[in-house]
């Protein structure tokens, strides 16, 4: 991707920018040269209980790592996010959701959210809730998800939200891991016309589950669902009796906010903490910036409540600004493939951040969906969650965006909480594909595999060098594993797991993974997670997942299944394997590819080679590299003979 084509700042964003060019480099010279004095002035947009008087106490050690900002602060965030607007903002809406069905829809104003929260935290409290208690959250898209996440954080209780297409197994295993008390579900979800059964899910999860005392529902379809007494309460009953009023606890700065799991390399997903301080200050601040938010704006994020990207950019970003957005619990094609533009349409949105991956699938729709709506009070688009590639950037930015909106394409992640790299839209050009330049206080680093720092124009690991104030402090329960997995492989740097280039003009663009996680429709999935949910089938001895290039998805995933030497291969096998899959993870993990492989290419001390299968899966079957490790050269033969085979044929799963 040589020197590509360069979109100069839009009139009307330069005009109104939060941030321009010489603001962001006189601002970013400052967050590194004075990082303290920096961030200082930052979390004056956060009102503390207690001022804090230390800034940051940080190191990237190899071994003990410290992760500590505002220690000394207190606050409470839902004070942060709703209660200070209320003077000016009582009965404005807040949130426009829209329901998955069209007739669908309410407007929740401020005042109206605070008093749910207010009677929900005392709910909590009732139900034996206390600070540092953990509650997790299994709803589809609808306000009360903010309701429940508000709950919990003015009582000091921490979220950990689940996405509702996880199943109940992975619904499970993150309660298990979390020690959760209760758990928030909905009796259904809905979407595209289809009902998702979470009730059921929920009693599946919590059934032989011994850290859950109560369930709360709440009333989503009015279905009829079952019940168990002493256990399980109506949200709308409890909160009707509970009392309005609910004193926020005072919270510090360091103690934990939300847990959120997420895919490693190993099979266990992995708990992300975060802390309340530094997150709502890099959040709140960034996300204003990244949007060029101004009061009167209306925003839609399409993530699911599920992922960080809704966490910070969707529920706390927003309203820790006073911000008006929309929620949408549906789908972009359902009833039509014009569903996300008749909402734009319809309540004005002006700033819309949404995956490459929905860009991709809308596009193959074609423009004429598109044109049917008008999307002229769009003035800021974004994308998250993977790289994106420039035929659908383009396509985004001249028929979704009219050609008059520059893309912030935000470079980021669960662990990082909130923004690394992004062309702020006010003051640097977009290039297509490239997440750009790095926000306040980032530090961004490009080692090669040795750990050598690269300068200049340079393609390697993406690091960072120095903290930023939402940085997640742990793993919950494996503290180990978040230093080793974060700061043990390039000694003094940050490593995100991805790789990155850097052009001649000091902008970035990340490439994708470099470790066993695979990114399919911005969904991250551990490859070993994959892997053993496939080898749970009794008719297999051994499967290795990679991914490969998928027009939609980004990547898909492609499984190399050996059978047990009994087992004739057969087409229903295969069917069996991905059920297995969506009923041990989710259906967004179903394999896309299943090749029956005789045997897989391993080494002398029998580690799988994977490199080797990633390009098979690919169709490259040249340059493997170095095969001289391989036990048997044989069983790369029969691999590439078969898939060059079903190449020609692809059955689709
Ligand atoms: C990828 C989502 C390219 C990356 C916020 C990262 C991206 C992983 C981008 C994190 C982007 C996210 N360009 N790749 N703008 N944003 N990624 O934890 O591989 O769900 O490591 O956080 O998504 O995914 P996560």
């Amino acid at each position: 991707m040589s020197n590509p084509e360069v979109f100069p700042i839009p009139e009307h964003v330069a005009d109104n920018a939060n941030i321009d060019l010489a603001s962001y480099e006189a601002l970013y010279r400052l967050s590194i040269d004075d990082p303290e004095g920096f961030w200082k002035e930052e979390a004056k947009s956060i009102d503390w209980i207690q001022p804090f008087k230390i800034v940051k106490e940080t190191n990237f050690n190899p071994v003990n790592p410290t992760i500590r900002w505002f220690a000394d602060g207190t606050l409470n965030a839902s004070v942060n996010c709703i209660d200070r607007h209320l003077t000016a903002k009582a009965n404005k809406p807040a949130i426009y959701w829209q329901g998955d069905a069209p007739q669908e829809s309410r407007t929740v104003t401020w005042g109206e959210l605070a008093d749910q929260i207010n009677r929900f935290a005392n709910v909590l409290k009732d139900l034996g809730v206390q600070k540092g208690d953990v509650v997790t959250i299994y709803l589809p898209v609808i306000p009360e998800v903010i309701v429940a996440m508000m709950a919990c954080v003015r009582i000091g209780a921490i979220h950990s939200v689940v996405f509702s297409g996880f199943s109940a197994e992975a619904l499970a295993n993150r309660i298990n891991d979390a020690g959760a008390k209760i758990l928030i579900t909905a009796d259904e979800g809905r979407r595209g016309g289809r009902v998702v059964p979470l009730k059921r899910n929920a009693d599946a999860a919590v059934e032989h589950q011994p850290t859950i005392t109560d369930v709360v529902v709440i009333r989503r379809t009015g279905a009829s669902v079952p019940f168990t007494m002493g256990r399980d309460h109506w949200f709308d009953e409890l909160i009707t009796q509970a009392n309005p009023w609910c004193e926020p606890a005072v919270i510090g700065a360091e103690d934990p906010l939300f847990i959120l799991y997420t895919s490693g390399s190993t099979g266990k997903p992995k708990g992300l903490v975060h802390t309340t301080g530094g997150y709502l200050v890099h959040t709140g601040t960034s996300w204003r910036n990244i949007f060029n938010w101004h009061e009167g704006d209306v925003f839609w994020c399409t993530a699911d409540v599920g992922w960080v990207t809704a966490h910070t950019y969707k529920i706390y970003g927003p309203l820790l600004n006073g911000a008006t957005s929309v929620l949408f619990e549906g789908i972009p094609t359902w009833p039509d493939t014009s569903r996300w533009w008749s909402i734009i349409e319809q309540y004005k949105v002006n700033i819309f951040y949404t995956a490459p991956t929905a860009i991709r699938s809308l596009m193959r729709e074609g423009e004429a969906p598109v044109r049917q709506h008008d999307l002229s009070s769009l003035r800021i688009l974004g994308s998250v969650g993977e790289p994106i590639n420039p035929e659908a950037w383009h396509w985004y930015h001249r028929v979704v965006g009219g050609g008059r909106c520059p893309i912030v394409d935000t470079y980021w992640q669960t662990e990082t909480g909130a923004v690394l790299l992004v062309p702020l839209p006010g003051a640097i050009p977009n290039k297509p594909g490239y997440a750009a330049k790095p926000y306040f206080g980032i530090r961004p680093v490009l080692t090669n595999s040795q750990g050598t720092v690269l300068e200049g124009q340079a393609e390697g690991n993406m690091c960072f060098a120095d903290s930023w104030p939402a940085q997640a402090r742990t793993i919950l329960h494996d503290h180990e594993r978040f230093v080793r997995t974060y700061f043990s492989q390039f000694p003094g740097y940050f490593f995100t797991g991805d790789g990155a280039s850097r052009d001649h003009e000091g902008y970035y663009r990340i490439s994708g993974r470099v470790d066993d996680v695979i990114n399919v429709s911005g969904h991250r999935l551990g490859t070993v997670e994959l892997e053993s949910a496939i080898s749970s089938h009794p008719a297999v001895a051994e499967a290795a997942v990679v991914g490969y290039p998928h027009e939609i998805k980004g990547q898909g995933v492609f499984a190399f299944v050996t059978l047990k030497a009994t087992v004739e291969e057969n087409e229903a096998l295969r069917h069996e394997i991905v059920n297995l899959v969506r009923s041990r993870i989710g259906p967004i993990a179903s394999p896309d590819q299943i090749q029956w492989a005789p045997a897989l290419p391993k080494n002398r001390a029998g580690k799988i080679l994977r490199r080797i299968l990633t390009r098979v899966a690919a169709n490259e079957f040249e340059n493997f590299g170095d095969t001289s490790t391989v036990a048997d050269p044989a069983v790369i033969d029969e691999i590439v003979r078969r898939r060059r085979q079903s190449s020609h044929h692809t059955v689709a799963l």
